[in-house]
């Protein structure tokens, strides 16, 4: 969906308003004191949070932001706070980033937070946005786009509710009965919810969900507001069962590589014990393997479930690196941006197309024609494609490294060791060695152990293990390019002194070492995309690196509960029609797992998602998207079509 910002206007009194909707966006009294008076105050904060681990605001219309700083500078002040405080906020009209500077200006009360957020302030693109502050203690889930659309698609129970959308005759899908019943559906008994709208029709609608509502003095010179709770008459009917709360947190994670080392920072972050095995050498200890790897968008015309879920990750991605950077990791990355090269004319014209259609900001995508391609690369090429200004080349050892740091001692590795088994026993997890001797115990166990992942455990499907070479080419004998190159392979800007290109993708071949033939392989797809690097080399003198990657077969990395096979092989007959959340699970088992081509761009979000699932909090993208990653997913189809 294309994002239609904001325009920052005012009405004759000076108050923020819209001429889209024909409304104020606050009580011209005082924004501030609207935001205090009805959604902290009517949803009984900061009373109702005080002393909970996690506790959770679902707001409709984010707006100004007004809301989410007052409840922030409460939180703040307040010695009795719960520990972790998520707003979820859905919003179809983002402002950009320097109207919200402006905008802000006038609320000068919330000067420090205000300008944290606009710091922080996402790209103006479709789905959901994750920001975390106050040392990742406040985190912020900003949903772009119709809030009917995205409503059914939030995964999380809300602890509070603010209803915030223009006034119910100026904006009436944001007061309808399907949205109460969406709101229902994120509800649980004793959810409280406050809007400054007193109107008869906000309160039926209500009702008719679930809340029991008083009508309450209102804000300035509006008399009354509504404010209430969730008590339905009826026992709610749960889509999903909520996580249990861990008895301890502290996991076994299986695999250092991109996936394990961003899980266990995500959970280190909120206070659980790893112990991290992994059977290669330390990062520091290990020839970088993958010199470096690129980070960058997906973009489909249709904006599909791979390109919808990539932007989430890259964008997270992108987001957690500079916070580990500002937090004093060191990072070998440059984002340099990526071309994406669209190789022949036809392709070209369809690329063109698809960014008219999807109308993303110029800095997330946009076509570049061969001159303005030319001069951002630096050398000669043979046509435009997407710019993706954001996106550049990291190396992951130092990834990991970093991450491993800052997960401090919270986290136990043990290094140059396989587990052979897991086992669960006594309602925990072991992970044996090859000797039957338990290397760890934890109620928690993350497989992020790649193409190892279903030697371990079963999901019913076999992944693919699809051999990668890339060919490291020093830096004097070709002029390599400013920024990334993609298309028919990639190719790196010089760093340190080496050109990276690559690379093959061989299926049926385990071979880990190099040949010659992929180097050469290498060479043509290098000459595609650079048509001065007609290089006439000894392929047998190249250096390079061999990688295995884990594929799906739909290409999806699996990331969640596992499945457990045996007990839905047992009920089978009840499957046939069943969703995701029917699924019987191994208790405590998850996995973050075949990441294919894009390890970069999925670890973060996948290490958030796993966290969240595993805590209970809510999810950092959409239901669907998390469906669509679901480990469960293959048993599912299986017993869907009686194959299980
Ligand atoms: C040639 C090539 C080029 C690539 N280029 C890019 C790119 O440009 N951008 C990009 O984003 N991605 C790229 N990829 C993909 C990327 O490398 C993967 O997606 C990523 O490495 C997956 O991370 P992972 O942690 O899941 O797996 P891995 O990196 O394979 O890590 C899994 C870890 O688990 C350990 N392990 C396995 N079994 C056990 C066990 N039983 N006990 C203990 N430890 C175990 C392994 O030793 C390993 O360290 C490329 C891949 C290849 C092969
Ligand atoms: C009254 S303002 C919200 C003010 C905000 N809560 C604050 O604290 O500043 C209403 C908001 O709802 C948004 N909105 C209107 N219709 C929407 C829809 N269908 N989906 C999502 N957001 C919508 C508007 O763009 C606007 O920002």
């Amino acid at each position: 969906m294309r994002i239609q910002p904001a325009e920052p206007a005012f009405d004759s009194d000076g108050t923020p308003y819209s001429p889209a909707y024909g409304d104020v966006y606050h009580s011209a009294d005082s924004g501030p004191g609207q935001a205090r008076h009805v959604f902290v105050g009517g949803n009984d904060l900061p009373r109702r949070w005080a002393g909970a681990r996690v506790f959770t605001i679902l707001e409709t219309g984010f707006g100004l932001g007004l809301n989410f700083l007052a409840t922030w500078r409460e939180w703040r002040a307040d010695p009795a706070r719960c520990e972790r405080l998520h707003f979820v906020s859905i919003e179809k009209h983002p402002f950009a980033r320097d109207a919200l500077k402006t905008l802000h200006l006038r609320y000068v009360e919330f000067a420090p937070f205000a300008e944290q957020l606009q710091l922080a302030w996402p790209l103006l693109v479709a789905g959901l946005h994750r920001l975390h502050f106050e040392d990742e203690r406040l985190t912020l889930t900003l949903a772009f786009g119709d809030v009917l659309e995205l409503m059914p698609r939030l995964r999380l129970y809300a602890d509070a509710i603010y209803l915030d959308g223009f006034a119910p005759r100026c904006n009436p899908e944001m007061w309808s009965s399907q949205l109460m019943q969406g709101l229902a559906r994120l509800a649980r008994p004793g959810t409280t919810i406050a809007t400054y709208s007193s109107a008869g029709m906000v309160r039926q609608g209500l009702e008719a969900a679930g809340f029991t509502l008083e009508k309450c003095p209102g804000f300035g010179r509006k008399r009354d507001m509504l404010r209430g709770s969730f008590a339905p008459r009826w026992p709610p009917r749960r889509s999903r069962e909520q996580a249990p709360e861990p008895t301890r947190r502290h996991a076994i994670v299986i695999g250092a590589g991109l996936a394990g080392a961003a899980i266990s920072e995500r959970l280190a972050r909120r206070g659980w014990q790893i112990d991290l095995i992994e059977r290669r050498a330390p990062p520091a200890a290990q020839t970088p393997g993958m010199h470096a790897g690129v980070f960058h968008p997906h973009i489909s015309r249709d904006d599909c479930i791979l390109s919808r879920a990539a932007r989430n990750g890259f964008l997270y991605a992108v987001a957690r690196w500079l916070a580990l950077e500002q937090a004093g990791q060191a990072l070998a990355w440059a984002r340099c941006g990526v071309l994406q090269l669209a190789g022949d004319s036809q392709r070209a014209q369809r690329m063109t197309a698809a960014i008219a259609a999807l109308g993303y900001p110029p800095d997330y995508a946009q076509y570049v024609e061969r001159a303005a391609a030319e001069t951002l690369a630096g050398c000669r090429l043979r046509g435009g494609g997407w710019w993706f200004s954001g996106a550049g080349w990291m190396r992951p050892l130092g990834l990991i490294a970093a991450q491993l740091a800052a997960a401090g001692s919270a986290l136990t590795p043990h290094f140059g060791i396989g587990v052979h088994a897991i086992v669960r026993s006594g309602g925990e997890w072991q992970a044996l060695a090859a000797d039957g001797a338990p290397i760890a115990t934890a109620p928690v166990l993350v497989l992020a152990n790649s193409n190892d992942t279903t030697r371990l455990a079963t999901i019913a499907q076999r992944l693919n293990n699809i051999r990668g070479q890339i060919t490291y080419l020093p830096a004097d004998i070709l002029t390599a390019p400013r920024v990334v190159l993609t298309g028919s392979g990639y190719v790196l800007p010089a760093a340190g002194g080496v050109v990276v290109t690559g690379s093959t993708y061989d299926h049926d071949n385990d071979d880990p070492a190099l040949q010659v033939q992929s180097h050469e392989a290498n060479l043509v797809r290098l000459a595609q995309l650079l048509p001065d690097a007609q290089l006439a080399l000894d392929a047998s003198k190249l250096d390079g690196a061999v990688g295995f990657r884990c594929v799906a077969p739909d290409r999806m990395p699996l990331v969640g509960a596992m499945p457990d096979v045996d007990a839905a092989r047992a009920h089978k007959a009840d499957l046939s029609g069943a969703h995701l959340t029917d699924l019987p699970r191994c208790p405590g088992l998850y996995c973050a797992s075949a990441y294919a081509s894009r390890g970069l761009a999925w670890a973060a979000l996948a290490g958030e998602l796993l966290a969240s699932l595993i805590e209970g909090e809510p999810l950092p993208l959409e239901g669907d998207l998390a469906d669509a990653l679901d480990p469960g997913r293959f048993v599912l189809r299986q017993a869907r079509h009686a194959k299980l």
